[in-house]
């Protein structure tokens, strides 16, 4: 298998998708306060998708030696890296949650994109990494260009985020999507500039780096066969875009109304 370069019907699909994925979050944002259960917010992102004429690309979704994972979104609370599946726990003051939606549209094409929420009051610890988080990934977003590198995503990333004392995940990467959830190229969210992978317009993957205030080291918690924790029981956050490599630079594919604002060094969602 190799990249899969999307033609301009191909991307015209990708948009769809990646919006409409953006707008489940956007669904489920003025309902996630103190106590809310993971599992309302899974049964929200559902009822979204259900209006939309969207399927969720999680439930069922069982890569080899992964047991089906069982609902229509990803949950990560606090020191949870990715991956959690929704609950009957009330969510309280001071929690951060990822929240990490995936859609299939009627013609097949996958968007994926997650968010920071935070619950009421936060402590400046967790506001502070969700927030050099979303700057984080942006860092690698803005490096996308034709000519340019995977490494190149990957360097910024990781000189952002450690630069500011905190550490990036190496199990889980970016990847590919198209008319499937995982596809070539792995999007490494740390690496050295000039290496791996040169970009080609019509590549599309996600930038989803997963930065943890503590160490990079993670575990699998308990036996459910997914949920992924820090090793030292640290804070961890991820935001995710799935993103389009143009003939000039990138396109953000998804956006919506309820979008979080550009860090001030970016100047355009689309280059
Ligand atoms: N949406 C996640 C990603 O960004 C994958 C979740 S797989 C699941 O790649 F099965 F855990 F939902
Ligand atoms: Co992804
Ligand atoms: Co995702």
């Amino acid at each position: 298998m190799s990249i899969t370069i999307k033609s301009a019907e191909d991307i015209e699909g990708m948009r769809v998708a990646c919006r409409l994925a953006s707008e489940v979050l956007d669904y489920i944002t003025p309902h996630i306060k103190p106590g809310i259960t993971t599992k309302e917010i899974d049964r929200l992102g559902a009822e979204c998708m259900a209006q939309q004429g969207t399927i969720s690309a999680t439930v069922g979704y069982q890569p080899p030696g992964y047991p089906p994972y069982p609902a229509s979104l990803c949950t990560s609370v606090n020191h949870v890296v990715c991956h959690g599946i929704p609950n009957d726990k009330p969510l309280k003051k001071g929690d951060i949650v990822n929240v990490d939606v995936t859609v299939i549209t009627k013609d097949g094409w996958y968007g994926d994109n997650s968010r920071m929420f935070l619950i009421g009051e936060c402590s400046i610890a967790a506001k502070r990494l969700s927030a050099l988080t979303f700057e984080a990934m942006w860092h690698g977003i803005v490096q996308v260009k034709p000519g340019a590198r995977l490494g190149d995503i990957g360097h910024a990333i990781q000189k952002f985020a450690e630069g500011h004392g905190f550490s990036v995940v190496r199990e889980f990467c970016g990847h590919g999507i198209g008319q499937k959830f995982h596809e070539e190229p792995q999007v490494l969210h740390y690496g050295k500039p000039g290496t791996l992978e040169e970009l080609v317009p019509g590549m599309v993957f996600t930038i989803e780096p997963m930065i943890n205030a503590g160490r990079r080291e993670v575990k699998e918690f308990g036996n459910d066969g997914w949920t992924i924790v820090t090793k030292d029981h640290s804070l961890s956050a991820q935001w995710e875009h799935t993103v389009l490599v143009t003939p000039t630079g990138y396109e953000v594919m998804t956006l919506s109304a309820g979008s979080p604002p550009l860090p001030s060094f970016v100047t355009a969602t689309k280059t």
